[in-house]
């Protein structure tokens, strides 16, 4: 029988945590830009009993997505697919984060809309921070969902000479994420397959540890205390709602972006911060 396989793209805090939600009786397949950080992971996985195959891969080179993929479809069905990979704005210039944040994204939408087989599911992880930026024109949105990748970087909207830092690119590709999964639902439909994505709040990762230490740390830890939950996401919350939306359960479910931040943008955007 043909083997179910489970990419995990990004293998921090959320990877690992949604690699051991799904992984269990499938052929994982895990993917990382940073090699040491990879066979680390992929070492305790198998310690804990998940069958993993690993690539090293960077998701702003195309040519390194479409050898993911190719790969993915080498191991059997590619049933689910989950994009976690990510740079934030204290982690890397503003031209780093479009490349991975943004052009990553669209080109891992592309590839794997190649390889998912029917009935599979897709998962991106994008970011709250999509949720604070506002909706780009409808002109400029429809640029941002459909222009082909490989042009993407050179739009007006999305040239990095347009971003004064870094938090703000970060919000404009994730906010661009939301977009691309749109449109890329139904190319994933054509296959027989959903794609839709998830914009945590912030979560208890190195990512989100490396942001609370940033410059914007004791804005975040307002919006936290406004919040809803009143606390850090953990990487189990994330796991639970990619499971969710991986599964049959949203059979009914592609193209949109589910919130999981714990009511934080709730609370922002009916001025719970004044
Ligand atoms: N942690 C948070 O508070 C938070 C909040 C909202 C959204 N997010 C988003 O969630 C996703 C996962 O973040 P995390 O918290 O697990 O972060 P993390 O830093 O723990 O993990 C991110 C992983 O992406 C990998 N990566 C970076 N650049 C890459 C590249 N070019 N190619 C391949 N892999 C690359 C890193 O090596 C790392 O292992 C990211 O897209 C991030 O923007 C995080």
């Amino acid at each position: 029988m043909e083997h179910d396989v489970a990419v995990v793209i990004g293998i921090g805090g959320m990877g690992q945590a949604i690699a051991r939600r799904i992984g269990a009786g499938r052929q994982l397949l895990i993917a990382d830009v940073n090699e040491a950080g990879l066979r680390s992971v992929a070492g305790q996985l198998e310690a804990e009993g998940y069958a993993v195959a690993v690539a090293v891969v960077d998701v702003s080179s195309r040519e390194s997505v479409a050898a993911l993929a190719k790969q993915a479809g080498s191991l059997g069905a590619v049933r689910s697919v989950v994009h976690t990979a990510g740079l934030s704005p204290v982690q890397a210039s503003v031209a780093a984060v479009l490349a991975v944040d943004l052009l990553g994204v669209a080109m891992v939408l592309d590839e794997f809309a190649e390889v998912v087989a029917p009935g599979g599911a897709g998962v991106v992880i994008s970011s709250m921070a999509g949720h604070f930026t506002a909706p780009p024109a409808p002109d400029v949105a429809r640029q941002l969902a459909t222009t082909p990748a490989a042009e993407l970087l050179s739009l007006p909207a999305a040239r990095a000479d347009q971003f004064p830092d870094g938090g703000q690119a970060y919000g404009f590709a994730k906010r661009a994420n939301q977009l691309r999964v749109q449109a890329a639902s139904t190319a994933w439909g054509a296959r027989g397959a959903r794609i839709n994505s998830i914009s945590p709040g912030v979560i208890a990762t190195p990512m989100g540890a490396a942001e609370l230490a940033g410059d914007n740390g004791v804005v975040m830890r307002m919006m936290i205390d406004a919040s809803n939950a009143k606390r850090l996401g953990t990487p189990a919350d994330i796991a639970a709602a990619t499971e969710f939306l991986l599964s049959p359960a949203a059979g009914f479910i592609s193209g949109i972006d589910l919130l999981v931040d714990g009511g934080a943008v709730a609370a922002i955007q009916t001025g719970a911060l004044g």
